[in-house]
């Protein structure tokens, strides 16, 4: 048994952040039936291709485990099997551009007047607001919400960051208001709409900026690298890679960083184990000497501090560092490329990263559900073709009958049937 074992989504949703929700939630049990526009489907199984006409990795990565129909949802009788299946699922999740599910005659006084018992989840990029009609990306996110204007060096622009925290970070974010939207559910009866903004999403992420924002009115940040000799401004500004919490940390280049863009360490000088930091690189002093001994002197030097440590550093692998420092509890962590995360046998052990195979693509390596539980376990499946389970849905979740289901095809709102790679 699975932990949403019984409920049924809707996933009306595309690109990243809505199918990192559903595929999540379908992770953890329920049946997800992804409606897709027949033809072309999800926008992201042409994108990024690497292999011609085979759905690209981009969306075989966010929709593992869930089934395909396809449906035209402008078209009379496709509207009707949109309806029927909100008055046969539990939540609907869409992503579209403001204003799409309503001009597809979809309102939520629609759907509650199908299934009052429906739970109906979006994300949006903003909330309401000035921007509320504004389409958006993962980037506009970040920069929108705080992330692209606290990340990067102090002497550059704003970066945006790899980690996908405006659409998968929202995905997220909108998978626990649903979780707890069908919690509530059971208590009331009734359904709800959960709202994910993405520029919420990342802020909410960003929160530590936002605590250093209103710090910043009583001084300079002291762990910032501007600290003692560069200028803070009104806002907080970008910090490098300075950490975000109360223990000074930055990367340090190790053995072979000539060559190898990531043979670098992140270096935490906690302050309960200053005394081993200090015995490991061969600075017994600083134990002692006033301008090193308590974290509060430390502040101004940390730049020194952390070039003296590189030296150290640098005449060891990254991994050589991390078993060192970790014998003394000294918080370090290699940077890892995904490469060598792909490689990594731990995290195939886990099922973190687990390799599926797919009919057209042959196999592949995807990410796993993050979250673990004891009763719940995931079996990541791989991801539909499209429309791959259309006549599946329409007999067995909505109990059409055959002829029902030739009259539907035959009116064009299904596009045409798929074909699987061996026909
Ligand atoms: N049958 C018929 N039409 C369908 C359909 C189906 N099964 N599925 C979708 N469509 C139509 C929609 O009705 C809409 O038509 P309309 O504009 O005439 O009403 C159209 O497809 C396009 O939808 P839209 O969401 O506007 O797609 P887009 O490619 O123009 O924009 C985004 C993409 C991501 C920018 C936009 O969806 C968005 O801002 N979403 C919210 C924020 C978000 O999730 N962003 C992150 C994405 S990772």
């Amino acid at each position: 048994m699975k932990a949403l074992e019984g409920v049924k989504i809707l996933d009306f949703t595309h690109v990243q952040s809505g199918p990192t929700c559903t595929q999540l939630l379908a992770w953890l049990g329920a049946d997800v039936i992804k409606v897709e526009r027949p033809g072309e489907g999800d926008i992201t199984r042409g994108q990024l291709r690497d292999i011609p006409d085979v759905d690209s990795l981009y969306f075989t990565m966010l929709n593992s485990n869930k089934r395909s129909i396809t449906v035209d949802s402008k078209h009379a009788q496709g509207k009707e099997v949109l309806e029927s299946l909100i008055q046969t699922c539990d939540v609907l999740v869409e992503n579209f551009a403001p204003g799409a599910l309503d001009r597809m005659g979809l309102t939520w006084e629609r759907i509650q007047e199908l299934n009052p018992r429906m739970v109906m989840a979006s994300v949006k990029g903003f909330g309401p607001g000035p921007y509320e009609d504004c389409k958006v990306y993962e980037n506009v996110a970040q920069c929108a919400g705080g992330s692209a204007s606290t990340t990067g060096f102090d002497d550059g622009p704003p970066l945006v960051t790899g980690a996908q925290i405006g659409d998968s970070g929202t995905g997220l974010h909108l998978a626990l208001g649903i979780v707890a939207a069908l919690y509530q559910r059971n208590t009331t009866g009734r359904g709800q709409k959960v709202l994910a903004a993405m520029q919420d999403g990342v802020l909410n992420l960003c929160r530590v900026k936002l605590r250093d924002q209103q710090r910043l009115a009583h001084g300079p940040l002291r762990e910032f690298p501007q600290f003692p000799d560069g200028e803070f401004g009104d806002a907080v500004p970008r910090a490098g890679n300075a950490s975000g919490g109360g223990q000074p940390g930055w990367i340090l280049k190790c053995k072979g960083w000539e060559s190898d863009p990531n043979a670098y360490i992140y270096f935490i000088t906690q302050a309960p184990v200053w005394k081993a930091i200090c015995e490991v690189i061969g600075e017994p002093t600083w134990l002692t000497d006033p301008d090193y001994a308590k974290p509060a002197a430390r502040l101004p030097r940390l730049k020194s501090i952390f070039a003296r440590i590189e030296q150290w550093t640098m005449t060891k692998t990254k991994f050589e560092a991390m078993e060192e420092l970790n014998r003394h509890d000294i918080p370090c962590g290699p940077i890892l490329s995904m490469k060598e995360i792909a490689e990594d046998q731990s995290l195939r052990a886990t099922g973190t990263v687990v390799e599926v195979d797919h009919p057209t693509r042959g196999k592949y390596l995807t990410v796993g559900n993050p979250i673990k539980m004891s009763d719940s376990a995931t079996e990541v499946t791989r991801s539909p073709l499209l429309g791959e389970h259309t006549d599946e849905i329409l007999r067995d979740v909505l109990r059409y009958d055959p002829d029902r289901i030739a009259s539907i095809h035959q009116s064009g709102a299904l596009g045409v049937k798929p074909r699987m790679a061996a026909e």
